[in-house]
């Protein structure tokens, strides 16, 4: 079934049969192709797929079966023309980026980035003549300032991490545009369920696949969608040249975990909620912060693009780092780890782990405090997740 006749589905059901591609053998679950490459019946036929005359596999390096049903599934669920699948969420990062830029252009982020995105978009790619401006996300005035000639590139995380701050997609999309400029959105935290940045009018979406998607815990991977023509202008000969591929098994993993994405997803949204209420205003936390709440600092505009909350909740345990190690110490149930997404919850310290490569001002500017953490929902109930924290506050 291509993915064109799966649109009109819902995404549940997208979840779970767009993009499969069944062998002569009808199996009803999702082969698995390990191969490297391809047969041809003669070498004609060899020519002809080579130079794209006619269609089919050529070599893993960018094209095989499993890699194919992933990034069809994912294109469909996204809306997007096409997908490309990475080994990881910075392979994807990376490609988009590289991609999109060469010496003498650039880029506009948010400066609420990922530790490593940050460090693509400042150092990496300012050693190839790529210079940057990083602005408030949440301030548009700062996005318009930030523009200059040879702007190609805006680049966004929304929610970000960890504050989990929303930015307006929308908006910031409409700038980037009348720079003649591409908006490319990490959506790691919002899920494909919870936000459409290319509905929203951005041009390009990357995800670390290795977070919800897998959600397990397992494996590492990446997407990234857009347009038919943004892939192949921008995306198609990165991946294929350089390859920072996705694994045929780990595409796989990915494809059988996506039917239960939107199971997992809402519940630990469900979880996240009924956490946040729990713990806020609770006498050893200065400060909360989930998306799904009122009187979180864009309220609106997660009203406006999100479909609902996050998995994620970010709080600021007082004492600082010593108040934030004894409450992390204190956790019996709920994991000490740098990851999230996982069907298992899970805790990070921001300050001495995703962003300890930043100075303490920039963290400071950022808003991470030396107390913040940040809880990764799973799917425990949520009773003996609220007692294990409310149990380990009482040890700060
Ligand atoms: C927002 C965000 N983007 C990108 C990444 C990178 O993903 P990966 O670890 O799969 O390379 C992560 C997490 O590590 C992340 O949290």
């Amino acid at each position: 079934m291509s993915v064109s006749a799966q649109k009109n589905y819902r995404p549940e059901t997208r979840l779970v049969h767009a993009g499969i591609q069944r062998s002569e053998f009808k199996e009803i679950s999702e082969a698995l192709f390990l191969t490297q490459a391809y047969l041809y019946d003669s070498a004609e036929e060899c020519e002809a797929r080579f130079s794209g005359k006619i269609p089919g596999y050529v070599y893993s390096r960018y094209s095989n079966p499993t890699m194919s049903m992933f990034e069809q599934r994912m294109a469909a669920l996204e809306g997007a023309e096409a997908a490309r699948s990475t080994a990881t969420g910075m392979a994807a990062v990376t490609a988009a980026l590289m991609g999109q830029v060469k010496a003498g252009d650039h880029v506009v982020a948010a400066k609420a980035l990922f530790g490593s995105c940050r460090y693509v978009i400042e150092d990496w790619l300012g050693r190839f003549g790529v210079t940057s401006t990083l602005v408030d996300g949440a301030d548009l005035a700062q996005w318009k300032k930030a523009v200059t000639k040879n702007t190609k590139v805006f680049f966004m995380e929304t929610p970000t991490n960890p504050m989990l701050e929303v930015y307006d997609i929308a908006a910031v999309a409409d700038i980037a545009h009348a720079a003649g400029a591409k908006l490319t959105v990490d959506n790691v935290f919002a899920t494909p369920l919870y936000q459409s940045p290319l509905a929203l009018g951005a041009d390009c979406v990357v995800y670390s696949a290795t977070k919800h998607i897998d959600g397990q815990g397992r494996v590492l991977g990446g997407v990234i969608l857009g347009s038919e023509k943004f892939i192949m202008d921008h995306v198609h000969q990165v991946i294929r040249q350089t390859g920072p591929s996705l694994s045929p098994f780990n595409a796989w993993v990915m494809l059988k975990s996506l039917e239960t994405l939107s199971v997992r997803v809402e519940r630990q949204t469900k979880t996240a909620g009924l956490v946040a209420d729990a713990l806020a205003g609770h006498g050893k936390i200065s400060r909360l912060i989930y998306p799904g709440r009122k009187d979180h600092p864009q309220a609106d505009v997660v009203a406006k693009q999100m479909k609902a909350g996050s998995t994620l909740v970010a709080f600021e345990v007082k004492g600082g780092k010593e108040g934030a190690f004894r409450f992390l110490n204190g956790l019996k149930l709920v994991g000490i780890t740098n990851n999230l997404g996982d069907a298992k919850s899970l805790i990070t310290h921001p300050t001495t782990t995703t962003h300890q490569r930043l100075t303490p001002a920039q963290r400071a500017e950022l808003g991470i405090g030396d107390g913040l953490v940040r809880f990764s929902t799973g799917l425990e109930h949520p009773d003996d997740l609220i007692e294990d924290l409310l149990m380990a506050l009482e040890k700060v």
